[in-house]
């Protein structure tokens, strides 16, 4: 659905994409909106909540009554995220995105983008921001985006739709993605759950996957301390890539050290992450008493290509 907006510098209308590639998840069909729902040619339809978000994940898609993320967890992760300890790596996202559009067809008028396990849309926010404004200023009014924001745990996509409502947020797995196939120019997974058969199928040929995943040294100050001695790492799934079809066109390190001086922020951290769950009775409790922390953020960005 294109809606159109006054250009705030003045100019000429700027076009804002709402996704028009949704598919329903019951038989793949293209959704389109129709009053205050999303339907399907078989009569299939979606109601878009309150909050404007979608949930396009039916009863038989799940594994679990509450799949993904808690309330808790995308409670913490807005806060420490909104507080700027990750803002460099939201940055270098952006700019391995951009660079990647160059890869774009003179005359491809749209790009699609969809955040693939998005949380509560912290990252495509960002990113959404920081490219609108670039092609508004560009004037590239022809030039379009269209943001699909993808999850499949309801409440950090009820978060997120209060981040951005030109974004086309839904409730939804990897693995079934509820996208047209072939309609997708580029997937975003950031420490998301990678299911590349899902991604093939929605992807276009020669479209790319950019994941980020943590390096060897992530969060290695905490994780010394919930764990002691034992060499717990984070595991790299991009190496599966070549066997589902996918080669790696390009892999780029983010290394820095970050101080946090407030508890409530440890504690955040510490529930956004899996460690909450992994660790020990001792060791959460004492890193839930911290004051401060020195961590590490150690990632690593990959491009991914569908050949
Ligand atoms: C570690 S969080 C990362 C969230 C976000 N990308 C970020 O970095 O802020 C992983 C996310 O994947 C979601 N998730 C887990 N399984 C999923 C699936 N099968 N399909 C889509 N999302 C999934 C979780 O609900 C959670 O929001």
């Amino acid at each position: 659905m294109m809606l159109c907006c006054p250009d705030l510098s003045g100019t000429r209308p700027v076009l804002i994409s709402k996704a028009s590639n949704l598919a329903c998840p019951i038989d793949g069909e293209p959704l389109v909106f129709h009053e205050k729902q999303l339907v399907c040619k078989n009569g299939h339809s979606f109601d878009v909540a309150r909050q404007g978000y979608v949930n396009l994940l039916p009863v038989q898609h799940k594994r679990s009554k509450e799949p993904g993320d808690s309330k808790e967890m995308v409670v913490a992760r807005t806060e420490f995220l909104n507080s700027g300890f990750y803002t460099p790596v939201a940055n270098k996202l952006t700019e391995i995105l951009s660079s990647q559009l160059s890869n774009n067809h003179p005359d491809q008028q749209e790009t699609s983008f969809l955040d693939a396990g998005c949380g509560e849309g912290y990252y495509l926010d960002f990113i959404y921001n920081k490219l609108e404004i670039n092609n508004k200023k560009l004037n590239h009014a022809n030039n379009t985006f269209s943001w699909i924001g993808l999850d499949i745990s309801k409440p950090a996509i009820v978060s997120a739709a209060k981040r951005n409502n030109q974004i086309s947020w839904i409730v939804g797995s990897n693995r079934q993605p509820p996208v047209l196939k072939n309609s997708v120019d580029i997937i975003l997974c950031v420490f998301g759950f990678q299911h590349y058969p899902g991604f093939r199928k929605i992807l276009k040929k020669g479209g790319r996957i950019i994941l980020v995943e943590p390096g060897e040294g992530h969060l290695k100050e905490l994780r010394e301390i919930i764990y002691h001695d034992q060499k717990i790492t984070d595991v790299t799934r991009s190496s599966l890539a070549g066997e589902n079809g996918f080669q790696i066109v390009d892999n780029q390190p983010l290394l820095y050290k970050t101080k946090i001086n407030n508890n409530e922020q440890i504690k955040n951290l510490l529930l956004m992450t899996p460690h909450f769950y992994r660790a020990n009775k001792t060791g959460r409790e004492v890193t839930l008493k911290l004051q401060e922390i020195e961590i590490t953020v150690d990632m690593v960005f990959s491009v991914l290509e569908n050949k």
